[in-house]
């Protein structure tokens, strides 16, 4: 089995010195350990949460206080990064219903142990307050590992400060702009000109809400007009060219001041192909679907239980067409698209109701951060589109590498942070909001049956979760920082600065006639 055997004779120990060694030294024996470019099969020791060897048959002395996990016919993969989450996230009326602690919880049992959140300050609102804010929601909180992205809702040169203070002192490096969300917190087209231009110059990745704002506000009036004003109209009114177009104007602007980008919840075929294009013509720029987007569809609007249909409201929409989730998948499988998130933003049925006669009052939001591992294995893997190297790759590495977090994160090598996932890839569960962690009540991946079952996780060196039962409590995870210029997108990014500006042509001066007429209008 896979139980966790304490080695040590217990006699005469108090329990808190037992405690203590066994979180700091860990052997996972027997399995195959699985990185974004290799796998072998090798045991991984584990002292002070991180690794210190890796290599077969590994006898660490002494056997006192030594924790072993058979991982005989399973896989050892670094622990999933969830690029993308709202924990207790205060949002169109509501707060959304998984905190710091249901959600890391979730998370841990999913086999993900890192997060970032988004903190995100109103309209003429500091910045630095807040990342302070989420910050303080967070740290008590956290059962795994997280960072926050912060995201830029207006521009003035406070904010331009602020974000230079938040790189150099509170170790962020991604900002995200909102092209919609008119009025709450779409920037204009100048202002991701000088935000893009900030990032470039601080070493941070820019992320974008890539949908076209002021057609969302038209396009809703118009539903409502009509007399939609069910949650098909909310796909209706942001139809997938809304998030291309935004898409494409956004890699154009950044593309402008040579400012990487990372596009955030890619929802439909037509982004994806706009991310793919760029990518072909050598912008650096990512793409981050999501597990809803990879693993269920906007048809789910059109069910005639309205609660059903709202439960899938997020924004840019799930796609009605159905071959959407298979696309999206061949794409992350080719690295057109790079990493995976969920933008995990739970509200309930009733939160959900606040919309019950107007569809853009539905908070936006649904789960996904306990069930986007497994679900990436169902789809990605045991579909046959990518093998376990890419899985890692999409559910941890290029996040660390994107996000500067490597190889802390996103790999299991000597030195690295002990966040280890056992892996059994034959074993299945069924996804369901009666069985799940999370807070609320809905699950939009209910009944589906899942190859790829976490059966344990190891957050810095422990063990948090086995077998179903948690051994973890609120505020155990750390904040992670990232310091700024991750080498794995400004390598590039600083090499074109030096060989790709464009110079004068050398010319003798004009010396003939000027003409000397000047028409006055
Ligand atoms: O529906 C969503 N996506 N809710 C969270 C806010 C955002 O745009 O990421
Ligand atoms: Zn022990
Ligand atoms: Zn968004
Ligand atoms: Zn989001």
């Amino acid at each position: 089995g896979h139980a966790a055997q304490a080695l040590e004779p217990s006699a005469g120990r108090a329990p808190m010195a037992h405690q203590n060694l066994a979180q700091q030294r860990l052997l996972i024996k027997g399995g195959k350990v699985v990185n974004d470019d290799r796998s072998v099969v090798a045991d991984v020791y584990v002292e002070d949460g991180v690794v210190r060897q890796v290599g077969p048959n590994l006898n660490p002395e002494p056997p006192t206080g030594l924790i072993v996990l058979d991982a005989t016919n399973k896989l050892v993969i670094p622990g999933g990064i969830d690029t993308h989450t709202h924990m207790q996230f205060p949002f169109m009326g509501s707060r959304s219903k998984d905190d710091f602690y249901t959600g890391t919880k979730a998370a841990i049992a999913g086999g993900t142990t890192m997060i970032i959140d988004f903190a995100i300050p109103q309209k003429g609102c500091s910045l630095t307050e807040a990342f302070d804010t989420w910050k303080s929601w967070a740290d008590p909180k956290v059962c795994c590992d997280y960072a926050l992205h912060v995201a830029v809702t207006w521009w003035s040169n406070k904010v331009k400060e602020e974000m230079k203070s938040l790189v150099q002192n509170k170790g962020v490096n991604s900002f995200k702009m909102f092209m919609a969300y008119k009025d709450l917190y779409m920037v204009n087209d100048e202002e991701l000109y000088a935000a893009f231009s900030c990032c470039k110059e601080l070493g941070a990745v820019a992320q974008v809400h890539a949908e076209n704002g002021e057609l969302i506000a038209q396009g809703a009036k118009k539903m409502l007009a009509m007399g939609i004003t069910g949650p098909e109209g909310h796909e209706l009114c942001r139809p997938e060219e809304v998030e291309a177009e935004a898409t494409q104007r956004a890699i154009t602007i950044a593309n402008a001041v040579n400012c990487p980008l990372f596009v955030v919840h890619v929802m439909s075929k037509s982004a994806a192909r706009v991310i793919s294009n760029a990518r072909r013509e050598g912008k650096v720029v990512y793409g981050e679907p999501i597990a809803a987007s990879l693993g269920t569809d906007g048809t789910n609007y059109w069910n005639k239980d309205w609660a059903h249909a709202a439960a899938y409201v997020m924004g840019p929409p799930l796609r009605p067409d159905p071959s959407t989730p298979g696309f999206l998948m061949n794409l992350l499988a080719n690295d057109d698209l790079s990493v995976t998130g969920t933008d995990n933003c739970t509200f309930d049925i009733c939160q959900k109701a606040l919309g019950k006669d107007d569809f853009t009052k539905i908070p936006n939001g649904v789960n996904g951060v306990e069930d986007r591992m497994s679900v990436i294995w169902e789809k990605g893997v045991y579909s046959g589109k990518m093998d376990e190297n890419r899985f890692v790759a999409v559910t941890s590495t290029n996040a660390a590498k994107i996000f500067n977090l490597y190889p802390k994160k996103g790999r299991i090598a000597v030195g690295s942070d002990a966040d280890i996932v056992i892996w059994d890839p034959k074993a299945t569960r069924t996804i369901s909001a009666k069985t799940h962690h999370q807070a609320n009540n809905f699950n939009i991946f209910e009944g589906m049956v899942c190859h790829g079952v976490p059966v344990a996780t190891i957050s810095r060196g422990k063990v948090v979760y086995e077998g179903g039962a948690f051994n973890v409590t609120a505020g155990e995870g750390k904040y992670v920082s990232r310091p700024p210029f991750p080498p794995y997108v400004y390598k590039r990014v600083r090499q074109r600065e030096q060989v790709c500006q464009p110079v004068p042509v050398k010319r003798a001066p004009y010396t003939d006639v000027v003409s000397a007429a000047s028409i006055t209008p």
